[in-house]
């Protein structure tokens, strides 16, 4: 069974997408009836076709410039590892403007060419810039793996992983504790920037703040980037050792956005609406956002990062009715992108709990939702909701996903005791690599 059409003045938003869904189109998110719309003439304006027009303020910031690449939102998709894949990324970019990485992908994974890793860094025709996210150890490897995706024409940008904190990661050396080894992680970023260098794909490093508060790394790494030939560098704010827990640390973008001045420096961690994109921008003076958790289940933020960026207040506030239809739309993205529908529907059960946060729906309908298995049970079950249900206000904002207390990172043997590489490290480097892919 469909989801029936709004029966109250919301006929339009959801007509509009069942419509565009018909001809085969790609429906917009629209702003629900519940969107607050400015009556001046300020602010962008959801129209008749469903998009949201172009603001006549002024915007918050300059368009991003990522060497060669302007993005006109400076806003991105944080890559996440069993999110951020192509059917996401879509439906994010069906909601506003922006970068959007894909998840990360091992250096070794790619160099070997496994499907996994051929997957990952896939990218619908439609997808510009492409962008996506190698991880790796050893500076040959990744030289290897960034040599075939720029050779190859496989993506438009190449951002680095110095920021995963997983024990699986940490324990080879990789991630957010790599930084510490200054050689390596000069080596890592001058033989990536070399194999990008000759065919014009910028490289970009995202980092944490380091290991813990007493090995942080982050300026010098920064500054490393910058002299390098990094194209712009991220900072989530928090250390290896705090993992999701506690807050962000914004103070230490704005340290990052004082030390680096010669490439943009983004800022990332807790941002959970456009308001809070905007306030990090107004306390760090960062160049642009990244945007991780805060869009798992809710798509449409980008949206209003896009408004809040050209200074409009317009935000999204939809109904059950649209949340119905845009997850409807991302198991259709999702069986697209998988091309087998128990894969698609699998994949996208995850995402179940955070699209119905603060909605009334139900223990017994969520579970259901999340044990889905094929689009016409997802419908079935979509139909069956009251989506009547207005948007629920606070109870669908904040802190979503990953959270947490801290953990003390795992650490390759001695690996505090020196910020240079151990002979022996340097020879199983190799090795270290990880040809799993995951974040
Ligand atoms: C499920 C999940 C997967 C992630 N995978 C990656 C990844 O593949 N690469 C990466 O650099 N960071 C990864 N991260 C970290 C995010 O990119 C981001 O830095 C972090 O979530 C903080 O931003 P946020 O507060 O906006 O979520 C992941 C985070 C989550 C929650």
């Amino acid at each position: 069974m469909p989801i029936p059409a709004a029966s109250t003045s919301g006929t339009r938003t959801a007509a509009t997408i069942s419509r565009a869904r018909r001809a085969g189109d790609t429906p917009p998110i629209v702003p629900s009836r519940a969107a607050e719309v400015p009556d001046d003439a300020d602010g962008a304006r959801g129209s008749d076709n469903g998009t949201v027009s172009a603001p006549t303020t002024t915007p918050v910031l300059p368009p991003l410039r990522i060497g060669p690449l302007t993005i006109d939102t400076p806003v991105e998709l944080a890559p996440m590892a069993g999110v951020t894949n192509a059917a996401f990324r879509r439906l994010c970019r069906e909601a506003g403007s922006g970068l959007y990485v894909a998840e990360m992908v091992t250096s070794r994974a790619l160099v070997e060419r496994t499907p996994e890793s051929m997957r990952i860094i896939e990218h619908d025709p439609s997808e510009r810039p492409r962008s996506v996210q190698v991880y790796g150890v050893d500076p040959a490897t990744v030289g290897a793996a960034v040599h075939l995706i720029a050779s190859e024409d496989r993506a438009d940008h190449i951002d680095l992983n110095f920021g995963c904190p997983a024990p699986k990661v940490t324990r080879r050396g990789g991630g957010a504790v790599l930084p510490w080894k200054s050689e390596l992680f000069r080596g890592i970023l001058t033989a990536a920037v070399a194999a990008a260098r000759p065919y014009g794909v910028p490289v970009t490093v995202k980092m944490r703040k380091g290991i813990d508060d007493d090995h942080l790394t982050y300026l010098e790494a920064g500054l490393v980037a910058q002299d390098l030939g990094v194209a712009a560098v991220a900072l989530h704010g928090r250390t290896a050792a705090q993992h999701y827990s506690g807050q962000a640390d914004w103070e230490a973008i704005a340290r990052l956005k004082e030390a680096v001045t010669d490439i943009p420096v983004l800022g990332n961690g807790d941002i959970w609406s456009a308001e809070d994109a905007l306030e990090m921008v107004r306390q760090t003076g960062c160049d642009g956002v990244v945007v991780g958790r805060g869009c798992q289940g809710r798509p449409w933020l980008f949206a209003d990062l896009q408004a809040a960026f050209n200074g409009s207040d317009v935000r999204i506030r939809p109904g059950l009715r649209e949340v119905a239809l845009t997850i409807r739309r991302h198991g259709e993205l999702m069986v697209e992108h998988f091309g087998e529908e128990l894969k698609a529907m699998r994949e996208l059960r995850k995402h179940m709990a955070w699209y119905f946060k603060g909605y009334p729906v139900g223990g017994a309908q969520r579970q259901a939702l999340a044990m889905v298995s094929t689009m016409a049970e997802l419908d079935d079950l979509l139909g069956a909701l009251d989506l009547d249900q207005p948007y629920p206000g606070e109870a669908a904002e904040g802190q979503r996903g990953r959270a947490g207390s801290p953990k003390r990172p795992v650490l390759p043997e001695g690996w505090l005791d020196s910020r240079e590489l151990s002979d022996d490290f340097r020879r199983q480097l190799h090795e270290a690599e990880l040809s799993i892919s995951g974040g």
